[in-house]
C-alpha cells in the first residue's frame, strides 16, 4: 500500500504543472505533515518563486471527499494532512500482506560457497546470512531461489591433507576428532613443506592423483570432503540454512579443455609463456588464465564451466556471487570472457562483495590454532544466549528453543546490521543486551505483541465496532505509515541488494511500537478502540513477520 498514492490522486487536478509526483517526498516531522512537495526545482520553469507556486498549487487543490485532511503552503513546500482515522481504517481493513505471484524468473544464488580444506570462519558468517536475506528477498517478489554452495574440493590443500594423514594420521583419529584432525594434519603439514622441498613435491603427486582418481588415494580424498562437508552442513544447519546445490570446483576440473576449445573457436584464445589466456586488455584488465601451462584448470576456467552447467540446469535470468571484495577482479574478468563468448546468459552475472566482518581481537578463545573459527563463535553464543535465557526471572516454557532462536538472532543480526559495503565490528556482548539496537530487543518487541493478543483474547470483541480515532495518536500513526512502507522497503534492499535496509526499518518498527505503548494503554475499557487498536497491533505483528524473516530472525512466544 502506497500512502503516497492519496496525494498523487489529489495532484490529478492540477494540468498546468506537468507530472508532480516525483517530487512528493515524506515530510521530516508530523507538525509538517505527512507528505510534502517542495516547488524548488519548479521555480525555473514556472518563472515564479517556490513560495507562489506552493500558494498557487495548496489553494487551487480540492480536497473534499478526499483522505486528505489539510493543505498547506509553508515558505515553498505544499504540506499535505492526511486524514489519520480514515486512512487507518481503509490501511487496517485492506491490507494485503501475501508475497507476490510467481513471476516465472529463476535465479542462482553463489553463496556460503566454503573451501572445505579450511575451518570454516566469521567471514562466512557474513556471506551466508547475506545470500540467504537476499534469496528471500527474490523469493518474496516471485523469483524461484537456486541456493548454490560451490564448495571449495579442489587443489593442492587436499594434496596435503592426505600428505598429513599418512605421516601422522590414522582411521580412529579422524573418525573421532573429524575436522579437528584433519586441519591439524594439515597445518603441521604445512609447516613441515615450508622446509622441505620433498613434501612439496609429495603434495603435488598426492594432488594429481586425486585429480587422477587413483584407487588408493581417490577413496581417502573422499573421505576427507565427507567429513568437512558434514560438519559445514552441521554448522549451517544450526543457523538454519540450507542449500539446493553443494556442486563443487572439483566437478568442474576436467572442463578445462572443453571451455579453452569453446574460447578457442570464438577466437578469444591466446598462449602467453606457456599458459592459455583470454587477452582482456581492451577492456583495462589484466588477461584472464584459464589454463595453466602445466595444463591444470584454473579457478577462473572452472567458474566459467560452473556458470555455463548452472545456466543449461537452472536457465537462471539471474546469477549472483558472493564472496569477500578480494575477488572483483576475478569475476569482472570471468564475466566478460563470458560475454566476449557470446552467452546468452552474461548480463544477468553479478557479483556481490561485502565488507569486512570480524571480532574485537582475543574475544573469543580458540581450542583451533591462533584465530576463532566460525564453530567457536556458534558455540560461543549458544552458551550465552543459553544462560541469558536461564537467567530471565519467569519460566519459559521450552528455554532451549528460545535460546537457540536467540543465538541464531545475535548471529544474522550482526552479520546484516551495518550496509553492506561498510566493515563491521561484531561486538559481541552487547549483542545480547535486551535494550538498544540489538536482536534480543526486537525478538523481545515481537513477544510483547503476542503477550497483548493473547490477553486480548479472554475479550469478546465480535459485535463491537471499531473506532479508528484514537489512532491518530502519533506513535499509533506512524506504524501504519510504517507497515503501508513495507513492500517500498523490500524492493529498495532487494535493488540495493542490501538486506540492512530492511534491518533498519525493523528496527524503527519496533522503537515506535514500545513508544507507543509507553504513550498508550493497548487494552483499556474503551472496547471499540480497544478493537481499532488490537487491529493496528495484529498488522504490526503480520509485517514484523514477514522483515524479520527476510533477515532470518525468527519469532517466538516468549523470552
Ligand atoms: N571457495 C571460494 C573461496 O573460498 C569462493 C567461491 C565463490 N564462488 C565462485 N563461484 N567463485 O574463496
Amino acid at each position: 500500500m502506497n500512502l503516497k498514492q492519496e496525494v498523487y490522486n489529489v495532484l490529478k487536478q492540477l494540468k498546468d504543472y506537468g507530472e508532480l509526483d516525483n517530487l512528493v517526498i515524506d515530510s521530516i516531522d508530523a507538525s509538517k505533515g505527512d507528505f510534502c512537495l517542495p516547488c524548488f526545482s519548479l521555480a525555473k520553469i514556472m518563472r515564479k518563486s517556490p513560495m507562489m507556486i506552493a500558494d498557487d498549487i495548496a489553494n487551487s487543490l480540492n480536497i473534499n471527499g478526499t483522505t486528505i485532511e489539510k493543505i498547506e503552503s509553508v515558505a515553498g513546500y505544499v504540506n499535505f494532512f492526511l486524514n489519520k482515522a480514515k486512512i487507518s481504517e481503509s490501511v487496517l481493513n485492506n491490507f494485503n500482506i501475501s508475497r507476490n505471484q510467481p513471476n516465472g524468473k529463476v535465479v542462482c544464488i553463489d553463496y556460503c560457497s566454503v573451501n572445505l580444506a579450511k575451518y570454516m570462519h566469521i567471514g562466512h558468517l557474513k556471506n551466508s546470512f547475506l545470500g540467504e536475506s537476499l534469496a528471500r528477498l527474490f523469493e518474496n517478489f516471485g523469483y524461484k531461489v537456486v541456493r548454490i554452495n560451490y564448495i571449495g574440493d579442489y587443489g593442492t590443500p587436499y594434496g596435503k591433507i592426505i600428505a598429513g594423514i599418512q605421516m601422522w594420521g590414522n582411521d580412529d583419529d579422524i573418525n573421532t576428532r573429524g575436522i579437528d584432525a584433519l586441519q591439524e594434519y594439515y597445518v603441521k603439514f604445512c609447516a613441515a613443506e615450508a622446509e622441505d622441498e620433498n613434501l612439496q613435491q609429495l603434495a603435488r603427486d598426492l594432488s594429481k592423483k586425486i585429480e587422477d582418481k587413483d584407487s588408493e588415494i581417490y577413496p581417502i580424498y573422499q573421505k576427507v570432503i565427507e567429513i568437512a562437508r558434514k560438519e559445514a552442513e552441521r554448522l549451517l544447519d544450526i543457523l538454519g540454512l540450507h542449500f539446493d546445490s553443494w556442486k563443487g570446483e572439483a566437478s568442474y576440473a576436467n572442463d578445462v579443455n572443453k571451455v579453452v576449445d569453446m574460447l578457442d573457436q570464438k577466437g578469444l584464445i591466446s598462449i602467453s609463456q606457456g599458459a592459455t589466456i583470454v587477452d582482456l586488455s581492451k577492456f583495462d584488465m589484466p588477461p584472464c588464465l584459464v589454463k595453466r601451462s602445466d595444463g591444470a584448470s584454473i579457478y577462473a576456467s572452472r567458474d566459467i564451466a560452473a556458470a555455463i552447467d548452472r545456466y543449461n540446469d537452472y536457465k537462471f535470468d539471474k546469477m549472483l556471487y558472493l564472496t569477500a571484495v578480494e575477488q572483483k577482479l576475478h569475476f569482472a574478468q570471468f564475466f566478460k570472457v563470458l560475454e566476449l563468448a557470446g552467452m546468452p546468459f552474461s548480463s544477468g552475472l553479478e557479483h556481490i562483495s561485502y565488507g569486512r566482518f570480524s571480532l574485537p581481537n582475543g574475544k573469543i578463545s580458540s581450542r583451533r590454532g591462533k584465530q576463532a573459527v566460525l564453530v567457536d563463535l556458534i558455540d560461543y553464543v549458544l552458551d550465552k544466549a543459553n544462560d541469558v535465557i536461564k537467567n530471565r526471572t519467569f519460566n519459559i516454557e521450552n528455554p532451549k528453543d528460545v535460546a537457540l532462536k536467540v543465538a541464531k538472532g545475535v548471529l544474522s543480526f550482526n552479520a546484516l546490521n551495518i550496509e553492506r559495503n561498510k566493515d563491521a565490528i561484531f561486538d559481541i556482548e552487547r549483542a545480547f543486551s535486551f535494550e538498544g539496537e540489538t536482536a534480543p530487543y526486537m525478538q523481545y518487541t515481537y513477544t510483547r505483541v503476542m503477550s497483548i493478543l493473547r490477553k486480548a483474547q479472554g475479550l469478546n470483541l465480535d459485535n463491537i465496532i471499531s473506532d479508528y480515532s484514537c489512532l491518530d495518536q502519533i506513535q499509533a500513526f506512524e506504524l501504519i505509515k510504517m507497515c503501508c512502507n513495507l513492500n517500498n522497503t523490500l524492493k529498495l534492499a532487494l535493488d540495493k541488494r542490501d538486506p540492512s535496509i530492511v534491518l533498519k526499518y525493523c528496527m524503527e518498527m519496533c522503537k515506535t511500537l514500545n513508544k507507543y505503548y509507553t504513550v498508550c494503554k493497548i487494552l483499556d475499557d474503551n472496547l471499540p478502540q480497544v478493537k481499532a487498536k488490537l487491529q493496528l497491533i495484529c498488522l504490526v505483528k503480520n509485517v514484523l513477520s514477514v522483515a524479520f524473516n527476510i533477515i532470518c530472525l525468527e519469532t517466538m512466544e516468549e523470552m
